[in-house]
């Protein structure tokens, strides 16, 4: 198996984008393989919550780092190989190679490490695995547009199922990493605070209690959809010069238990689209003011619904199937806040929906650009699905859209769900 896996890549190597872009040896391409054709040892999400609220041990701790340290690099090295099959001219785009480079990055740190038997050795491994989830972290906008400037090189079915898989092994990459950084975390300080943790037992929660790793259990979606709205209205205003209100409605005292991060990205996503639309479609009709934009918040059993109702004219018929797919935006290139708002035909000349304002708030972590990328819809549902939720439009056609998202909380789901 590993000498075919070696042969495969003495041949292609030769001539492959990855050779010119970094300077890796033919003994780290060979690790590479070797670990890309083991298997995955999927987890459930319970096995990784296991050590909620426990005092942890150095037991705990050593356990939870074995399973990092042998099921990591061998995720990474499937990544790091599915790049070299993208084509040739794909491959050389440089925001995909950067991305590629986090990703052989990462490998290379993390197999690099011997198994891992006392805690110190943990502890690097540990900040090490730190860094590079952060560096992960920040790869989607990359892929987004890398993607959008090569779409017309790669058969559709062949880019979905490549950028599809990316980003569900990243979220599992993401949760596996972020939860033994955020263990090792939490042990170091109760070691710390002593015999703190046990004067607590029994005590009311504490704001760190309701923390189980990276999975907030009590996440409240209506106060997270009031400060993404508002984050999103800052945006719609820095790039159109106006925005419409909104308001958030429905069970707004409702929780949920679920990945701070996921449910941040998968709305600001949503309203990013509402706020566009209702923006646009003002300027289409000569609206005097724009209608707002409603959040409404349901509870069912084991979920919690967020519908966004928007009045921006809707999506034609003819798109909704083209919505979800990557890369696929109706913001041609060179659309400007101004021709939006007059309405009158853009320039050609700015690389689709990027600006500076844009490039700044994509920089600061709002998630991208206002739209442009055509990744937001196709994205947010991936997320929504990967924890059993779902994510439905109904569009009345130059009226507006209802978004539905339904987020099943991840406790209730944890057994089930493998990563
Ligand atoms: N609420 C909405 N009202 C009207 N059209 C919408 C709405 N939501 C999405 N769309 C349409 O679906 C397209 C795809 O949305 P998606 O969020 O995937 O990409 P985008 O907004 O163009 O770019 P980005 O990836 O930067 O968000 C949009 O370009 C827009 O035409
Ligand atoms: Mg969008």
């Amino acid at each position: 198996m590993l000498a075919a896996s070696v042969r495969r890549l003495q041949r292609p190597a030769a001539a492959h984008p990855w050779c010119r872009l970094s300077t890796k040896t033919h003994y780290d391409e060979t690790m590479v393989y070797e670990f890309a054709s083991q298997k995955i040892k999927p987890v459930s999400l319970g096995q990784l919550l296991k050590y909620q609220r426990l005092p942890l041990s150095a037991e705990n701790i050593l356990d939870s780092v074995s399973y990092s340290q042998a099921e990591l690099p061998v995720r990474l090295a499937k990544r790091v190989i599915s790049f070299h099959r993208l084509p040739f001219i794909v491959g050389t785009n440089p925001h995909i190679a950067q991305v590629y480079n986090h990703y052989y990055e990462a490998f290379d740190r993390l197999h690099a490490f011997a198994p891992i038997a006392d805690l110190d050795a943990e502890w690097e491994f540990t900040r090490t695995l730190e860094r590079q989830t952060q560096l992960l972290a920040d790869v989607i906008p990359k892929i987004a547009q890398g993607f959008l400037e090569c779409k017309q090189y790669m058969p559709r079915e062949e880019r979905t199922a490549f950028i599809s898989d990316l980003i569900r092994s990243r979220i599992g990459l993401r949760v596996i990493g972020e939860q033994h950084v955020a263990l090792s975390f939490q042990f170091r300080s109760e070691q710390n605070a002593g015999s703190k943790q046990q004067a607590r037992a029994g005590a009311p929660q504490t704001a760190e209690d309701v923390w189980v790793g990276a999975i907030h259990t009590k996440l409240r979606p209506a106060r997270m959809m009031e400060q993404c709205a508002r984050m999103v209205q800052n945006m719609c205003e820095m790039y159109y010069t106006t925005a419409p209100e909104y308001y958030v409605d429905g069970n707004v005292d409702e929780t949920i238990s679920y990945i701070p991060s996921h449910f941040e990205y998968i709305t600001c996503e949503l309203l990013k689209n509402a706020f566009r639309a209702t923006v646009d479609f003002s300027a289409k009709t000569g609206r005097s003011s724009h209608p707002p934009i409603q959040v409404t918040i349901t509870k069912g059993d084991g979920y919690v619904g967020v519908r966004i109702r928007d009045q921006g004219g809707g999506i034609p018929k003819s798109n909704m199937r083209d919505v979800f797919e990557y890369s696929w935006s109706s913001m041609q290139a060179g659309d400007t806040a101004e021709s939006a708002m007059t309405g009158s035909s853009p320039s050609l000349s700015a690389p689709a929906g990027m600006s500076l304002q844009t490039n700044l708030a994509m920089q600061q972590g709002v998630g991208g650009p206002i739209a442009g990328l055509g990744f937001g819809l196709p994205m947010a549902r991936l997320y929504a699905e990967y924890f059993g939720g779902s994510l439905d439009i109904v569009s009345m056609e130059d009226y507006g859209c209802d978004v539905f998202l339904k987020l099943r909380s991840i406790e209730g789901s944890a057994e089930e769900k493998q990563i």
